[in-house]
Order: structure tokens, then C-alpha cells, then sequence
């Protein structure tokens, strides 16, 4: 059972080391009286944020992640980040088949599924990224869509090692300054359909899986959603951005969940 309400951000191509590391302290600050058993914090910065950003959250209140990963430990591989690289820094997840990896920089599920492996591999937790585009929305393939994604990338993980990883559910058309917020509904219709997906491919172990939902998630709407039976978080861009407004989020939803979960 999901005993935790799992909340983060990417932060995409935006903050430099600078804002980095004021807005980690200022989080840190902010959420420091929050039970860490109820809820996993999670930044994901960009890569030269890294090294600063572990030191200051070395106590392990806030975990850290990579925005992606290649598949290989070395190699003639230019502009390429490796997992011994990451875990030189001593980050805990690794990002993996975001939207805008797959569509702006042709990321396919066959690459996403050798990145996951080796995410397992040196002992990561991968936090992979999927969700239809508004087309196959329209073509009403949606379902499909996740179930390929799912399988493609989690092809060959053990029942043990699924135990590791995360799953984001960020429908394209919902993402970002142009997206459409998927309705608390809609968002829970998919995730439940990602459950079963899971539960296919892993049985008990698969239900152990956090699915967070992500796109255009804001002050707004983050109570419906995490109200949502099938949604054990939520994976924020825009609205999370500001310390403070990050931390508002936290404390409107972390109640409900609770709640939710009858562990109130
Ligand atoms: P958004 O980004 O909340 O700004 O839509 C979400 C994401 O890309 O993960």
C-alpha cells in the first residue's frame, strides 16, 4: 500500500546553480516541521545544480534526481550524463521519458527501457514519465498508449526491482504554459488504467508502485486531485517553482492524502 504522499518538481531548464540553492534552502526551511514518514519531497534540478544541491540536502529531507541519464557507465557517448556520474554525486532518482525528452528529443520507449534498467542497476530510483498526446487522446487510443509505454519501458524488470520504481502519469496536452489541466476525473480514469497495467506485469508488487500525475498541476486544482482514488502524487513544473508557493501545495494536499489513506 502507498503510505506516503509522493510530491516533487522538475525544474526543467530554468534556475541556475544560484537559484538552486536558495530555492532548496528556502523549501527546506519552509517544510522542516513535516513529518518525512508521511511525505517524500523531491526536487529535480538541472544537472550543474547537482553538487550543490546534494550538500545541502545530504540529511536526506529533500531527495534529488536527474532530469535523465544514459544507459552506459562510459563511452563515446558527447553530451551524455552517466549513472556512475550521478551516483558520484549521490542522487536518489532518476527522471526518465519526460515529454519533452520524447518529444522535443525523439526519446523512444526502447531507450527509456535500457535507461531504466540501468537506473536499477546502480541502485536508483526511476521515476518514469508517460502520457498521451492530445491526438491520441482524440483518436480515443489513450489507454493503448500508457499500456505500450508501460510495457516498452518496463520490459525485463524483475517483481523485485519493480519494487523501485515510480511512475508519472503527465498526459502531453496537459503540460506546461500551453496545457489544458486534466480534469481531477479524466486524470484518475488513467491512472487507474496505469494501475492495472502494473498490476499485469508485476501482480501484488505492482500495486506498491506510486503513480503521480503531473501537468499543469497549481494551487487550484492540486486538492481534487490528490482526492483521486488512483493518485498517489503529484509531479509539479510552474506552480512548484516558488519555494513558498511549493510549500502551500504541500500543506493543502498532505491533509487530504492522509485522509485518504485513513492514516490520519
Ligand atoms: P507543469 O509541468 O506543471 O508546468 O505543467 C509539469 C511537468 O512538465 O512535469
Amino acid at each position: 500500500m502507498i503510505s506516503k504522499l509522493y510530491i516533487g518538481t522538475n525544474t526543467k531548464m530554468y534556475k541556475t546553480i544560484a537559484d538552486t540553492v536558495s530555492y532548496l534552502e528556502e523549501l527546506k526551511k519552509l517544510t522542516a516541521d513535516i513529518d518525512r514518514n508521511l511525505i517524500e519531497l523531491f526536487v529535480i534540478p538541472s544537472f550543474t545544480s547537482l553538487s550543490r544541491a546534494k550538500e545541502l540536502v545530504s540529511d536526506g529531507s529533500i531527495k534529488l534526481g536527474a532530469q535523465n541519464m544514459c544507459w552506459e557507465d562510459q563511452g563515446q557517448f558527447t553530451g551524455e550524463i552517466s549513472p556512475v556520474m550521478l551516483k558520484e554525486i549521490g542522487i536518489d532518482i532518476i527522471e526518465l521519458g519526460h515529454s519533452e525528452r520524447r518529444h522535443i528529443f525523439g526519446e523512444t520507449d526502447e531507450q527509456l527501457n535500457k535507461k531504466v534498467i540501468a537506473a536499477l542497476k546502480h541502485g536508483f530510483t526511476p521515476l518514469l514519465c508517460i502520457g498521451e498526446t492530445l491526438e491520441q487522446k482524440q483518436l480515443r487510443i489513450s489507454d493503448e498508449c500508457l499500456s505500450i509505454q508501460l510495457k516498452a519501458g518496463l520490459n525485463g524488470i524483475s517483481e523485485s526491482d519493480a519494487r523501485k520504481i515510480w511512475v508519472a502519469y503527465e498526459p502531453v496536452w496537459a503540460i506546461g504554459v500551453n496545457g489544458i489541466p486534466a480534469s481531477p476525473e479524466y486524470a484518475d480514469e488513467k491512472q487507474g488504467v496505469i494501475k492495472k497495467v502494473l498490476y499485469d506485469l508485476f501482480g501484488e508488487t505492482g500495486s506498491d508502485i506510486p503513480v503521480l500525475y503531473g501537468g499543469s498541476v497549481n494551487p487550484g486544482n492540486a486538492c481534487e486531485l490528490i482526492k483521486q482514488p488512483n493518485i498517489d502524487g503529484l509531479f509539479i513544473g510552474r506552480s512548484a517553482w516558488d519555494a513558498g508557493n511549493f510549500n502551500s501545495i504541500i500543506r493543502d494536499v498532505l491533509p487530504l492524502f492522509l485522509s485518504k489513506k485513513n492514516l490520519n
